[in-house]
């Protein structure tokens, strides 16, 4: 195997298995006949990509002033539709309701104690109006950066609309982050203001946010004032500072219902949004007006086939990019009645989305293989007790879905006649560039199938150059995208470095990927230091430096491990100091400390102590020998430790941190040399 399949999430079987897949899902006729997508689309844009989205982006978007040129290309720096206006609030609320769509319902909120409220999109209209000039009081210009950190509430995208009403970029910091974790992405946007709750409602828990954002706060000199939304009420104990701290239903209550919608340039910034890279200090993707609501709202329209009466529910988390593209923007651009759910898909029991599905008539779900895994462990009995003939198309992101996973979701959830879209893209590309189309596609489980229409992916080998097909290499995009990140807040050369210079002239993704003899794309995971953790970027670094951030840690490395439901679990060799012992309890702390330098998802599953860390001459973590240990590779196999440096572990891994469930090991596994006795 290459490097590139081995580095990435489910090497071994698993990839074995993906290859091998060769059942194929032929578009039903039927759906077809109605689709929104049609095969010309892809010859349209191959003729010429770039009038493909001029076209779309006139017909679509409501324009205060038309723009003049398409494309700017200074590479890698994009400008789209060049010398236009308008505003991404008026396009995703106000001129719905203009056009008569007033009492359509936009959103059907449930949150996780059953509460409901639905918000038509006359009612998103005059919240978002009246939230706008709530941050207009509080001192929110055009321009000026608000920091978001709630759970998901209703308030949650009114705010983010208020904030691209007046022109204000907003930087939504998922609510499941650390105290630290906001802190460092407020500092880095300067944001002036904070949005966030007293807390949200998690597995039958109200989860304190603001005791959380209280931390943060007491170390982010740019917050002059803190919006706060009452949501769990007495469940926490939270307090509001004097002259700082101001209630929502006080402050946002008593606004006037109309609030202009403030024209920007098709460039201008709309939004931050924080992702883990190959370093401890995670990047501002930086994504702009126009472009992104194009991007979004096109393949949210052809890749979900999404129709006046669908009710569409994609179940990510505002905060992360899924949730910013395909639950507020895309959708709302296109008028779609959309749901959103507070809670566990677990609370009060496994089959909490079949019973929502049911009750409001889904007709499109969109989630990620983490989730599928989930229920598929629960078996088929949970789904089968509803009713989800509603269900038209169901949508799969955030990682690799393995063949079983997707032939489990296409019967037992799509009862065999929803075409599934396995939908790959990242924080930085804004809008899904590889997929399936609905009513066109031929789908084989386990692979993404082909770029959307415009898109120039290939996979290359190590020089750039693209490889067989048939065979893995690196996913590069070559041509740029309306809805492609613009940059990385403040540093232009990190963003060039990154993405733009292991080949030169075309983005890299970070992704490993092959491509079939038909030609369809199978994305293997990442190939840097980057884990995806159901579903959710978490770099290995971050992980590292909290834990040596920690007093008893002298070092430590972290890998992702192959995990049957999260796709990757994370798996750390720990290092103490001098003196002190390393015990269970030292290892739970250590996990809790991770917890809260960046946030529970960044707990490790596993953590072993181990004398020291294979290192290469020059320092260098030999991180590949630590994944095979992680994965439990055999010890001296010599086809899965071949590595430059030849290391091997000098004894297995304890037998409790080979099952799946979280564990700590204090055995002494030391590194050798293959060549020592
Ligand atoms: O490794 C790819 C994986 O998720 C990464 C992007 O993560 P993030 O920026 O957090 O955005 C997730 C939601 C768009 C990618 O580099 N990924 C995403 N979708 C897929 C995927 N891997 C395989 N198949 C997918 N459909």
């Amino acid at each position: 195997m290459t490097e590139v399949q081995r580095s990435g999430t489910g090497s071994g079987p698993e990839i074995e298995n993906l290859l091998a897949e060769s059942r194929a899902f032929p578009p039903d006729p039927a759906f077809a006949a109605q689709a929104n997508a049609t095969a010309e689309l892809y010859e349209e844009a191959a003729a010429d990509p770039v009038a493909f989205w001029e076209r779309r982006a006139r017909e679509k978007l409501t324009w205060t002033r038309p723009f003049e040129r398409t494309l700017e290309w200074d590479l890698p720096f994009a400008k789209w539709f060049v010398g236009g206006q308008l505003n991404v609030a008026y396009d995703c609320v106000d001129r719905h309701v203009e056009a008569g769509l007033g009492d359509k319902v936009a959103y059907h909120w449930i949150g996780e104690p059953g509460d409901r409220r639905t918000l038509t999109f006359a009612d998103l209209q005059r919240e978002v109006s009246k939230a706008a000039n709530a941050l207009r009081e509080l001192g929110v210009q055009t321009g000026d950066r608000v920091a978001i950190y709630m759970p998901m509430i209703p308030e949650l995208p009114i705010a983010m609309l208020a904030c691209a009403r007046i022109g204000a970029p907003h930087t939504v910091v998922f609510g499941g982050f650390s105290a630290e974790a906001l802190a460092g992405r407020i500092n880095d946007a300067q944001a002036k203001l904070l949005i966030t709750a007293d807390g949200g409602w998690r597995r039958g828990k109200a989860v304190d946010l603001k005791s959380a954002a209280d931390e943060a706060l007491r170390d982010t000199p740019t917050i002059e004032r803190v919006l706060v939304v009452r949501r769990v009420g007495g469940a926490v104990a939270s307090s509001m500072a004097a002259g700082r701290d101001v209630w929502w239903h006080e402050l946002v209550e008593r606004q006037p219902p109309e609030c202009l919608p403030v024209p920007v340039d098709s460039e201008h910034l709309l939004y931050l949004l924080y992702t883990s890279g190959t370093t401890a200090k995670p990047k501002g993707i930086v994504h702009t007006s126009a472009g992104y609501l194009l991007g979004t709202s096109v393949t949210h329209e052809m890749i979900f086939d999404a129709k006046p009466d669908d009710v569409y529910w994609c179940a990510a988390d505002i905060g992360w990019v899924t949730g910013h593209s395909y639950i507020v923007y895309g959708p709302l651009a296109n008028g779609t009645t959309g749901v959103l759910y507070e809670g566990a898909p677990d609370t009060p029991d496994w089959d909490r989305w079949w019973q929502i599905v049911e009750e409001l008539g889904v007709t499109i779900l969109y989630t990620a293989p983490t989730a599928i895994r989930a229920f598929m462990k629960q078996g088929d009995a949970l789904p089968a007790k509803h009713d989800l003939s509603s269900l038209r198309v169901l949508g799969s992101v955030g990682e690799p879905i393995n063949p079983e996973a997707w032939l489990w979701y296409q019967r037992n959830i799509g009862g065999g006649r929803c075409p599934v879209v396995d939908t790959w893209w990242q924080t930085e590309t804004g809008m899904i560039l590889i997929t399936p189309l609905p009513g066109v596609t031929t789908t084989k489980p386990g692979s993404a199938t082909s770029p959307f229409p415009g898109i120039d992916a290939d996979v290359v080998d190590g020089e750039g150059r693209p490889v067989p097909l048939g065979e893995g290499g690196y996913l590069v995009l070559r041509r740029p995208w309306p809805a492609m990140l613009r940059g990385i807040y403040g540093d232009p050369d990190r963003y060039r470095e990154t993405y733009w210079s292991r080949f030169p002239g075309m983005y890299f993704a970070g992704d490993g990927a092959r491509r079939d003899e038909d030609g369809y794309f199978w994305l293997l995971g990442r190939v840097d230091d980057v884990m995806n953790v159901a579903g959710h970027r978490i770099s290995t670094i971050e992980v590292e430096s909290a834990l040596v951030g920690h007093p008893s840690v002298a070092e430590a490395a972290v890998v992702g491990k192959t995990d049957p439901v999260s796709g990757q679990a994370i798996f750390a060799f720990v290092t103490i100091r001098v003196g002190v012992e390393s015990a269970d309890a030292l290892g739970r702390e250590l996990r809790e400390h991770v917890g809260r330098a960046i946030g529970p998802i960044a707990r490790p599953k596993y953590l072993l102590f181990t004398p020291d860390l294979p290192k290469t001459r020059s320092g260098k973590i030999v991180r590949r020998l630590l994944r095979d240990v992680a994965e439990g590779a055999p010890l001296g196999d010599t086809t899965t430790l071949a590595d430059p440096a030849s290391w091997r572990p000098s004894a297995p891994v304890p037998p409790e941190l080979r099952k799946n469930e979280p564990a700590i090991g204090l055995s002494r596994i030391g590194w050798m040399r293959r060549s020592d006795p």
